[in-house]
């Protein structure tokens, strides 16, 4: 019953008429849980808040699949305007953005582009911008992507997913060179061919990759919300005395609130992802497949 709800809300976060219903109508369903608001100025609101809680922020300006060349150019536009509201709330936070949503499904030289003139940016404002992983198909060209721009850019991260059998290869390749990157579980719906299907063998593939991307000179940012794999993050950073600018424990907007704050009680480096915009509806649906008992906020929002 589980998977089959996954996969109903997975199946539905790719739903284009949906998306366009969503962005009309603007933040319901109880999705404002996991989004901070539509605009920039409600997002720095979150940002500020997190930051005087003792935690940083990756900001994410919300959109992906984008099919018009115009449509690319504004998002693109709009992460240059999300890393300046950074600089000027003078916030402790990053940026994350996803490459579909500057142009990668128009043309590889157009996300080039404007990724060029998004890590111009951050470069002037000495800020962090991280490549979200999407899905396989587009797998191997985020990570051609991101091996062409860290040779020019210093502060640049991209994702490994630990469902796919590839990503401990990619991991090894990637910790040799260096690079800092943020390990996850993976959120969209792969077939057999390319993805664990069961649960532990995802969990286990994380261990391995976090153990093997740690003692690396780049930056591993943790991130999820799975105590299990946290505790075992803990032992081995205590053990391997990994030092506290090697890596950084990252949690979603809305989700373990009390986990992300007992982790900077202890003492750890803690960054929230926080997404924002009027393009929700994607997110919002991968949220509810990794959970779905948080169906009961749709139900709860539909009646508010
Ligand atoms: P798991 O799914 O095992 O959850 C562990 C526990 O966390 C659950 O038991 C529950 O308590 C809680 N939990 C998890 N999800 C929840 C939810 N939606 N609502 C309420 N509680 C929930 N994926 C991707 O493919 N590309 C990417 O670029 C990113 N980026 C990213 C950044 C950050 C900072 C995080 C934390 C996650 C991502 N992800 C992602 C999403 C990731 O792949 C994964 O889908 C989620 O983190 C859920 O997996 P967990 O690791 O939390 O484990």
């Amino acid at each position: 019953m589980e998977e089959a709800l996954r996969s109903f809300f997975l199946q539905l976060a790719k739903n284009q008429s949906m998306n366009s219903w969503a962005k009309r109508y603007g933040l319901r369903f109880g999705a404002n849980r996991f989004v901070a608001g539509e605009t920039i100025e409600s997002a720095i609101a979150a940002v500020q808040a997190l930051n005087n809680a003792g935690m940083a922020v990756t900001l994410d300006h919300l959109g992906e699949f984008v099919a018009d060349e115009s449509e690319a150019r504004d998002s693109a536009d709009f992460c240059v305007r999300t890393l300046d509201a950074i600089h000027d709330a003078k916030a402790e936070a990053s940026l994350s953005l996803k490459l579909t949503q500057i142009g990668l499904d128009i043309s590889k030289e157009l996300c080039l582009e404007n990724m060029h003139m998004i890590l111009d940016t951050a470069k002037k404002h000495d800020l962090w911008v991280n490549i979200d992983m999407e899905d396989f198909e587009r797998c191997q060209v985020t990570l051609d992507i991101f091996s062409t721009l860290s040779q020019s850019y210093e502060k640049v991260q991209t994702v490994i997913q630990a469902y796919l059998y590839r990503s401990l290869d990619d991991v090894k390749a990637l910790a040799e060179a260096n690079v800092s990157i943020r390990l996850v579980k993976g959120a969209y719906k792969e077939p057999e061919t390319v993805a664990f299907p069961d649960k532990a063998d995802v969990d286990a593939n994380y261990i391995k990759m976090l153990e093997l991307h740690l003692p690396s000179a780049g930056l591993t940012s943790i991130a999820t919300h799975d105590e299990h794999i946290i505790e075992h993050a803990k032992k081995f950073i205590a053990q391997h005395h990994i030092s506290r600018d090697k890596y950084e424990f990252q949690m979603l907007f809305g989700i373990r609130n009390n986990l992300q704050q007992q982790l900077v009680d202890e003492g750890y480096p803690v960054r929230i992802y926080v997404p924002y915009g009027d393009d929700w509806y994607g997110y919002f649906m991968r949220r509810l497949a990794e959970r779905p008992a948080n169906v009961s906020f749709v139900v709860r929002g539909v009646f508010n």
